[in-house]
């Protein structure tokens, strides 16, 4: 059996996407063909899923239709792809405008052959409008600027037609408030005096209707600014989600699920502050400053009342904002601790349960609630006294300035009269509100910024150098050279590889020993471009690594570790791991290659069955199987198992390793393992001692010739006799399953 076509690897590639990867040459980028996805029931590639292909690669792209007269005009030192009628496509490399003609190259040809000249009557016969455009994007693009603040106001700026709604909604809502007001001061003292009964019952309905469009416009405010959230928070979820998984694992080693968790959700906090309170209050200041005027016109004194105690309350509230800021990033730092906590706890459950840690796990809970409950305590204190402060102030707006009215209109004045208090005071409060609001919004404010300082701390890291675009994409055949590499661990002193240097050719099987921190698993990690800081040339056939497309290099192995993630779905999605192009007869060949065949078909739902996060219905062996199912179903050039079989009872892993052989045929394996007895069959063994390689030869010789080897191998020696014989009774039935 062979595995060679899976993933359709050495298919013709299709004239589409051919041009398309000319095109993008000529930007000096290489798109891979394997990453093309097409769209459902599609026979031949679209524009839509060819721009997207161009997209995920880090370019900029549109499908578009064209007419011949816009050939005219466009651009044509970059080309542009025009998909023809027949399902091929063609490089538009110029235009004449003079000899009316297009010059168009056919992807397939060579670059030495001269273009075809098509004048508009040819090209309609077999196009038909449909195009592709492409180019590089610059830098630092909009697909990644750093997250601040200013980024998260540009997301709101961007919604232009909705905020001129917002603005004008307000507008109209302001001037609602005045005129009934203004009615009711002209109106309200002839009414008393005449004792008019219908002039107060015409009043009352215009302002009931007034109030009923108010309501109706309000409504439709909420209404948007609801709009205007959701949208910008599916483009956040959109952005953040693409820098945590361009960070470097390193990230995600150092620091707590449950932290990264915390941390990165403020951002939705910061957002909800943005087009909530925010964008409210500064709605609501275009209602103070249409009323403003109109309360100094009703009556000078009581409104700078108004706006002194409005003042005095922004005072009180900004002379609290140190004390509580102090506190704040207390209370943040207890709560992202607190979190972190409950992250291990839940992430960690299996081995609190099996080695009954709950009550240690509780204290630490109990520990961490108490803090964060204390520091919430303290702020909570402090808020208390500008609120309490502020309060009395308040009050008096509202009701100082009624009586003090009462008392100027019972004196008298000319300038206040009953209609005068009465408008009055249905406009003062509008002012004061936005007022109050104001100073609030400043005491927020110190909690928004800590909220984005957490985000942005996990989101502004430097992400994995550009993992989607730039660098080679060369086809591995899948020799490894190591040329005296040496990498040190950020934060430890000594190094984890200390100036290694080895090469094995391209389809050979590796063999990697060692004690215990011996540096196996880094050697593995350098190959994956997991950790790039060493020094030395590390090469994947002539490439250096450090020159290869991320996405590419890793799209080439297939990794097999000790313990393996599987996702939540069947054990078909699990083995395809939402890989395009590839079917279900994919997933049987690659799980009977890997050993696994044979249980899925014993399973009640066969490939349909269903795994839970975490794989609890599956035994270790079995998750271990369709994890190298998962590894090999791509055909990769490389496969690295480290120490995937060593949790395996020895049944399931003389079943791995009984495959071992058929697996690596016809690529270039290397094998961490630390029972020596499955790695006989290697064509070399490279044997780690404290980062160092101490010898590197088939087993063989090393068994001759290296101590560190013999030493291994001795200590292994009286258990390997008794799985020996196992190995022994168990080989027939394997080769069955061939
Ligand atoms: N993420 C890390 N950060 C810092 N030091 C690390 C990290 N990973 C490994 N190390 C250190 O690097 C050294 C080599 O570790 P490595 O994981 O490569 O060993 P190994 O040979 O795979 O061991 P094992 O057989 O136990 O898996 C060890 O001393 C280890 O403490
Ligand atoms: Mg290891």
């Amino acid at each position: 059996m062979s595995t060679g076509d899976g993933g359709g690897r050495d298919a013709p590639i299709h004239p589409r996407l051919l041009a398309m990867m000319n095109a993008a040459r000529y930007y000096g980028m290489e798109l891979d063909p394997h990453e093309f996805r097409a769209g459902p029931d599609e026979t031949v590639p679209s524009a839509a899923a060819l721009s997207a292909w161009a997209q995920g690669s880090g370019m900029w792209s549109r499908a578009l239709r064209l007419r011949w007269r816009h050939l005219m005009r466009l651009n044509t030192g970059s080309p542009v792809i025009l998909l023809l009628d027949d399902g091929t496509a063609a490089l538009l490399v110029g235009a004449s405008i003079e000899a009316k003609v297009v010059a168009l190259r056919d992807p397939r040809s060579s670059d030495a052959e001269a273009p075809i000249q098509v004048d508009e009557m040819r090209l309609a016969e077999v196009w038909s409008g449909e195009a592709v455009l492409m180019r590089a994007l610059r830098e630092q693009t909009e697909a990644d600027p750093p997250f601040t603040m200013s980024y998260l106001f540009g997301q709101v700026a961007k919604e232009k037609k909705s905020l001129r709604d917002l603005f004008l909604a307000s507008f109209t809502i302001s001037l609602l408030h005045l005129l009934p007001a203004l009615m009711v001061m002209k109106v309200m003292d002839k009414v008393m005096q005449h004792q008019s009964y219908s002039t107060l019952f015409l009043i009352s309905v215009l302002v009931g209707i007034m109030i009923l469009f108010e309501t109706l416009l309000s409504f439709g405010r909420r209404l948007i600014i609801l709009v205007v959230g959701a949208r910008i928070d599916a483009r956040l979820n959109l952005h953040i989600f693409n820098r945590l998984v361009r960070l470097p694992l390193d990230y995600f080693e150092r620091h707590p699920a449950g932290e990264t968790m915390y941390k990165v959700s403020q951002v939705h906090k910061v957002r909800e502050f943005i087009t909530g309170k925010l964008l409210a209050t500064v709605l609501d200041l275009i209602t103070l400053v249409i009323l403003l005027p109109f309360l100094f016109w009703i009556n000078t004194t009581l409104a700078w009342m108004i706006l002194v105690c409005s003042a005095l309350i922004a005072l009180i509230i900004v002379a609290f904002l140190k004390p509580m800021r102090a506190v704040y990033s207390k209370v943040l730092k207890a709560e992202t601790s607190k979190q972190a906590a409950l992250g291990e706890t839940v992430f960690g459950m299996k081995t609190v349960k099996s080695l009954a840690l709950e009550p240690q796990r509780k204290a630490l809970w109990d520990e961490r609630v108490a803090e964060s409950g204390k520091w919430r305590l303290a702020m909570g204190k402090i808020a208390n006294w500008p609120q309490t402060l502020v309060n009395p102030i308040e009050r008096f707006m509202w009701v100082g300035v009624v009586l003090i009215g009462a008392y100027m209109t019972l004196e008298g004045e000319a300038s206040m009269r009953l209609g005068g208090l009465i408008s009055f005071m249905m406009l003062s409060q509008r002012v004061a509100q936005p007022l109050v609001g104001l100073a609030r919004l400043m005491e927020d404010w110190e909690e928004i910024r800590g909220s984005m300082a957490q985000a942005a701390d996990v989101l502004n890291r430097p992400i994995e150098r550009d993992s989607a675009s730039g660098g080679l994409r060369p086809k591995f055949a899948g020799a490894i050279t190591f040329d005296d590499v040496t990498f040190t661990y950020a934060g430890t002193k000594l190094p984890a590889l200390d100036r290694v240097s080895f090469s094995i050719p391209a389809g050979t099987m590796l063999g990697v020993v060692g004690r215990s921190g011996s540096g196996k698993s880094t050697l593995t990690r350098l190959l994956q471009g997991i950790n790039r800081e060493y020094s030395g040339f590390l090469k994947i056939d002539n490439a250096d690594l450090r020159e290869i497309n991320l996405r590419h290099l890793r799209s080439n192995y297939g990794v097999v570790l000790q313990e393996n993630f599987l996702f939540r779905g069947s054990i078909r999605d699990n083995i395809l791991a939402g890989r395009p192009g590839l079917t279900l007869e994919d997933a049987v060949r690659a799980a009977r290659l890997a050993g696994a065949e044979e249980f899925i078909e014993r399973m009640p739902n066969g490939y349909e069955t269903y795994v839970e996060e975490g794989s609890p219905n599956l035994s270790g062996g079995q998750r271990q199987r369709l994890a190298i199912a998962r590894a090999v179903i791509t055909d990769p050039r490389i496969l690295i198992l480290d120490e995937a079989t060593s949790a395996l009872d020895p049944e399931s892993e003389a079943l791995v390793n009984a495959n071992l052989l058929r697996i690596a045929r016809g690529r270039t394996m290397v094998i961490v393992s630390h029972r020596l007895s499955s790695l006989v069959d290697c064509d070399q063994i490279m044997v780690l001692e404290r980062g160092e390689l101490v010898d590197i030869a088939p087993h063989n010789v090393l068994l001759e010739r290296c101590t560190v080897y013999r030493q291994l191998w001795a200590q292994q020696n009286r258990h390997l006799e008794t799985q020996g014989s196992r190995h022994a009774a168990i080989a027939p039935t394997l080769v069955q399953g061939d």
